[in-house]
């Protein structure tokens, strides 16, 4: 094989730690601090979060670890993987949903990657200073508005990904990550410790841990459904391709599970540091997309040390967001080159322009595009909802379905036990959970959350 194919990488996991790292890198991003404490926001706070915990431990952590099961036996990416095991059928459709996912999203969540690279360079500055909780959500919405500013920011932060993927140097950004991200969480329990202890922050607290449940729709347990597709980089054969990285010895449902809690502790966190603050600063929870950005300049104003830690934290979540941004555009990448025959680079390249030119239109979406709606929402909104509850919960559907019921069961046995060497008490729930409990409760979910059955 070349230097330019993926098999060259697909033996670099040298160390079971960096695996897990990676897959962990992916998983954690924007979809924890950006965005799962405002879908919680906008679904009315606890009641959301339980429907949410719930879906990543019964469907969530099984698919993840099917999507290992997939990639480790294929040994292929997410679309080639589902050609290998079944030959002729159309399974792979799971993994073309996943790449235009992968597309679509990469869209719209550079454009927020690219603020937190505005926010970094204000805190340098020291812009926040002085401002009042009014001026700071004024000064989020006068920035997201321009014309220019979001973009540029975008651009940078598509040109790094696409430099990291064309040229395969994940394994630096990988060795980074080691020792950033544990500081990021080191951050985020300091921010925790300063929302908690504001004056009139319990009300938050209460608003994230006590449940109301009158307050969820349908289309609040959608979200929460999407939202842990989206958080946990699944549907998208993200994990397929790392599953078809990792080492024979690996124990895959250990693997699994890690990433799971990891990712969910971080998001937790994250809630913990937003909704004291959202309560304190008179802040409406339900404000969308923004929470994050209007809340946490707050936040550090009210701190000792809160420039140094605003630099920090806007750093470390740009770092964050980057590992993310790399793992979409690789599946996108990765299925362009098997597809089209391509060399690395120029699919890398190509495929990263044209995502950025649908990214620039969803940043001028939220401002000068903003009278052009699709279905009442702008078209960053509409990415946004559109590939966490429709293309990344179909794709899971198709996965899960697929291994239930048409992957041989000795090779889930195998690939869990790695070839009975391991002793694994789960896999008839795995597989029961896979055959039935993840594609009901998907359906059902899904056809609720777009008003088809009506509870
Ligand atoms: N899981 C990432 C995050 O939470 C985003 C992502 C989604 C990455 C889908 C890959 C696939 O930020």
């Amino acid at each position: 094989m070349n230097k330019d194919n993926r098999v060259v990488k697909r033996e670099s996991f040298q160390s079971s730690f960096g695996l897990i790292a990676a897959a962990i890198g992916s998983a954690v991003g924007l979809g924890n601090i950006w965005r799962f404490p405002y879908m919680v926001g906008v679904n009315g706070g606890a009641a959301f979060l339980i429907v949410y915990l719930f879906f990543v431990v019964i469907i969530g952590i099984p698919i993840m670890l099917g999507e290992f099961i997939i990639g480790r036996e294929a040994k292929k990416d997410a679309v080639g993987s589902y050609k290998t095991l079944a030959p002729k059928e159309k399974w792979y459709i799971s993994g073309i949903l996943g790449v235009l996912a992968a597309f679509l999203i990469l869209a719209f969540y550079s454009v927020v990657g690219g603020w937190t690279l505005e926010y970094l360079f204000s805190a340098i500055l020291n812009k926040f200073q002085g401002q009042s909780v009014a001026q700071i959500g004024e000064g989020f919405s006068a920035f997201i508005s321009d014309p220019i500013r979001p973009v540029f920011w975008q651009l940078v932060i598509m040109l790094i990904t696409t430099y990291i993927v064309a040229n395969g140097v994940e394994d630096g950004i990988e060795k980074y990550s080691k020792v950033l991200m544990p500081l990021l969480l080191i951050i985020v329990v300091i921010l925790d410790i300063r929302a908690v202890t504001l004056t009139g922050g319990g009300a938050g607290l209460e608003f994230l841990f006590k449940p109301d449940f009158s307050k969820l729709k349908a289309q609040g347990i959608l979200d929460a459904l999407g939202h842990s597709f989206f958080s946990l980089s699944l549907g998208m054969g993200i994990m397929v391709t790392y599953g078809s990285y990792m080492k024979e010895k690996e124990n895959l449902g250990a693997t699994a599970l890690k990433v799971g809690i990891a990712d969910t502790v971080v998001a937790l966190l994250a809630g913990i540091a937003i909704f004291p603050a959202v309560f304190a600063f008179g802040i409406s929870p339900d404000e969308g997309a923004g929470l994050v950005f209007v809340t946490l300049p707050n936040v550090f104003l009210q701190m000792p040390g809160g420039y140094i830690f605003s630099i920090l934290f806007f750093a470390l979540l740009f770092l964050a967001t980057l590992t993310s941004t790399i793992s979409i555009l690789e599946a996108v990448t990765a299925y362009v080159i098997e597809k089209f025959n391509m060399e690395r680079k120029k699919a890398a390249i190509r495929t990263a322009i044209l995502i950025t030119l649908l990214g620039i239109i969803a940043s001028l979406s939220n401002g000068p595009l903003s009278h052009r709606l699709i279905r009442g929402m702008n078209l960053f909104d509409f990415l946004d909802y559109l590939t966490a509850n429709y293309f990344l919960t179909m794709s899971a559907l198709i996965s899960s379905i697929f291994i239930g019921w048409r992957l041989d069961k000795k090779i889930i046995e195998k690939q869990l036990t790695n070839d009975g060497r391991l002793q694994i008490r789960y896999i008839r729930l795995l597989s029961f959970i896979l055959k039935f409990i993840a594609p009901i409760a998907i359906i059902i979910v899904f056809l609720t959350g777009i008003g088809i059955i009506k509870l």
